[in-house]
């Protein structure tokens, strides 16, 4: 099966430019490019940062942007959101936090948003309560974990400093379990490796970059191509595709030239 992972969409009040950047326009180029080449896809999983400052009205914006996208989508809450305002908009009570099967695996979507003034990660007893359950529930099955914030430091000066707090509770948990891999955000980089043993990717946002190396720009963030990912998962293997969908266009080539067979 073929599902898409996509992040840190941070937008604005509509109309409103963040970074130079209109996170609106970025947000329609990739839900168009998803649409047109990966309609097959089973669902789009969003990591978080939904908006840059939680407005109600950049969450209205877009549920109503979502009305006429085709795919099945999970939303998810980050440091940049607000749960309050999300709810308000999209409905329901508490924790941003939901589970749905598909093929045999289980895709379990968490809540790690803290809230203010912090921006690290939360994931507490009522969340670890939940989580339990819905790994118990899983019986053995493989199970996806999509989060915001990474459960460990990813070698990032900046980032490290507001990871999700209480990692060792949170390893405990998912000790036993088929757990084949975690998608995350927060980043704002391409990221893949494992911890602990589980395998984990995170992806560029779909505005602005955190430079890899602080000081190889003058600004805190850069711009970088954003990216979602395809990922396709058999029994045996998870494939995670990242695109540069804006950075997509014809190599200086004649379009008939190595058109012969490959192999
Ligand atoms: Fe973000």
């Amino acid at each position: 099966m073929k599902f898409i992972h996509l992040t840190d969409l941070h937008l604005t009040v509509p109309g409103a430019l963040l970074w130079g950047l209109d996170p609106w326009a970025q947000l329609d180029a990739c839900l168009a490019d998803i649409a047109r080449h990966h309609a097959d896809a089973a669902f789009v999983a969003i990591t978080g940062d939904l908006t840059e400052r939680g407005e109600v009205s950049a969450y209205d914006a877009l549920k109503k942007r979502l009305v006429d996208f085709p795919l099945e989508t999970h939303l998810m809450l980050g440091n940049h959101d607000d749960r309050k305002k999300f709810r308000s908009v999209f409905g329901g009570d508490g924790m941003v936090q939901s589970a749905v099967t598909r093929g045999g695996n289980g895709f379990l979507f968490l809540d790690t948003l803290k809230g203010p003034p912090s921006s690290a990660g939360l994931y507490d007893e009522e969340r670890r309560t939940w989580l339990k359950g819905e790994l118990k529930k899983a019986d053995g099955a493989p199970v996806y974990l999509f989060l915001h914030h990474p459960p460990f430091a990813i070698g990032h000066p900046l980032m490290d400093l507001i990871a999700l707090e209480e990692p060792e509770a949170f390893a405990t948990l998912l000790k036993g379990h088929d757990i084949r891999h975690m998608f995350f955000g927060h980043a704002h980089r391409t990221i893949s490796g494992q911890w602990r043993g589980i395998p984990f990717s995170a992806l560029p946002s779909l505005n602005h970059q955190l430079p890899l190396v602080p000081g190889a720009v003058d600004t805190v963030y850069s711009n970088e191509p954003p990216m979602y990912a395809v990922v396709l998962l058999e029994q045996d293997r998870t494939i995670v595709h990242s695109d540069a969908f804006l950075n997509r266009t014809p190599a200086q080539m004649p379009p008939d030239a190595e058109r012969s067979d490959w192999y």
